[in-house]
């Protein structure tokens, strides 16, 4: 059997990726301590909870399934909170994945498809962000997404590990025809907050409207996570046909500020909504844009359902049936 470990598959994201697997022929093992994931959404594999501080767990794991490779999603992912209680971040992100790299070596799994972030730039120096450009995290989740990013790297110079790190903008949409969305809990990624303003009627909170950008609010590049779950597929086949160490940006490469996705959001909805100024939130850059250049060329990826509306749309699709 064609064994894919999906760490963080009862996620948003995972969960996309594990329906993306299943369609092209492979098994998706998630594993997942469903402290963020919801287990109504592992539907193309099994679930195996447990958790990446498990070192245990983590080898029966091992020994169960002849993993072909990792798709490494299992992270905590809230900026704000990441300031807060950088400790949770440190010791579930950083330390979660050294638990599997290390089981990684042992058992002799050697392609890993890891889940970065545009959060490791930082504040960028120049536009659009390519992948050349200068990571100085602003805030503690960035911080751990380069560490971790760091350790795959220096392991697969004396490991032979085998990866490509997708350092992914903001992932919004739904495959919601087979019921998976967007369900953080508690929701901070902008889009699902608008529609969920919308829906019930409650005031937005704009978080600053003070940043350098056209209209004072932030600006941020979206890409349609079904696009993510090809871009996770392309990538793991490239690992299984060659050596790679690469580190690839996943968006779109357009940005759009919180004003403009309002806009799009009423336009789809048909519906208003009010909105309040509140302070800024810690640890978030003024824009983030992407140069998908690499992505392109690398892997022959393209987005095809990352144009903004489509997004929007999506996701207030899957916000009726869900919320
Ligand atoms: N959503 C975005 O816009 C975005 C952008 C950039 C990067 N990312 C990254 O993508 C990945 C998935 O994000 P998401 O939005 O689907 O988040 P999510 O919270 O929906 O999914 C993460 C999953 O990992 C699980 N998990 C967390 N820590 C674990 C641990 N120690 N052991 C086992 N399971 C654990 C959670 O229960 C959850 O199911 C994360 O690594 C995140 O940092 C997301």
């Amino acid at each position: 059997m064609n064994y894919v470990l999906i760490t963080g598959g009862a996620g948003y994201i995972g969960s996309h990726i594990c329906k993306f697997f299943f369609d092209e022929g492979f098994v998706p093992v998630t594993f997942d301590n469903l402290s963020k994931g919801n287990k109504w959404s592992v539907k193309w594999g099994p679930l195996e909870l447990g958790d990446l501080s498990d070192e245990g767990r983590l080898k029966r794991l091992f020994e169960k399934y002849s993993f072909i490779g990792v798709i490494h999603l299992a992270a905590l992912s809230s900026v704000e909170q990441s300031c807060a209680e950088p400790n949770l971040y440190y010791k579930n992100n950083v330390i979660g994945s050294f638990n599997l790299l290390q089981k990684m070596i042992e058992f002799k799994v050697k392609n890993i498809v890891f889940s970065s972030t545009a959060a490791v730039y930082g504040n960028p120096i120049f536009l659009p962000i390519d992948e050349k450009h200068p990571t100085q995290p602003i805030n503690p989740y960035g911080d751990t997404k380069l560490a971790v990013e760091k350790l795959i790297y220096n392991y697969s110079k004396a490991y032979e590990i085998n990866f490509i790190s997708l350092r992914y903008f903001n992932v919004s949409g739904s495959d919601f025809l087979n019921k998976i969305g967007e369900a953080h809990s508690p929701e901070t990624h902008v889009i699902p907050l608008a529609l969920e303003s919308i829906k019930n009627n409650n005031i937005f909170n704009i978080y600053g409207d003070d940043y350098n950008t056209k209209d004072g609010t932030c600006i941020r590049d979206f890409i349609h996570v079904k696009d993510l779950g090809k871009a996770h597929f392309l990538s793991f086949k490239k690992l299984l046909s060659c050596k790679a160490c690469e580190f690839i940006n996943v968006g779109c490469g357009k940005g759009f500020s919180i004003y403009e996705i309002l806009d799009s959001a009423k336009k789809i909805t048909n519906m208003g909504v009010s909105t309040s100024i509140v302070k800024r939130r810690d640890g978030d850059p003024d824009i983030l844009i992407s140069n998908i250049d690499k992505a392109k060329k690398f892997l022959s990826w393209k987005p095809k359902y990352s144009d903004i509306n489509s997004i929007i749309s999506d996701s207030w699709k899957w916000h009726q049936i869900y919320s």
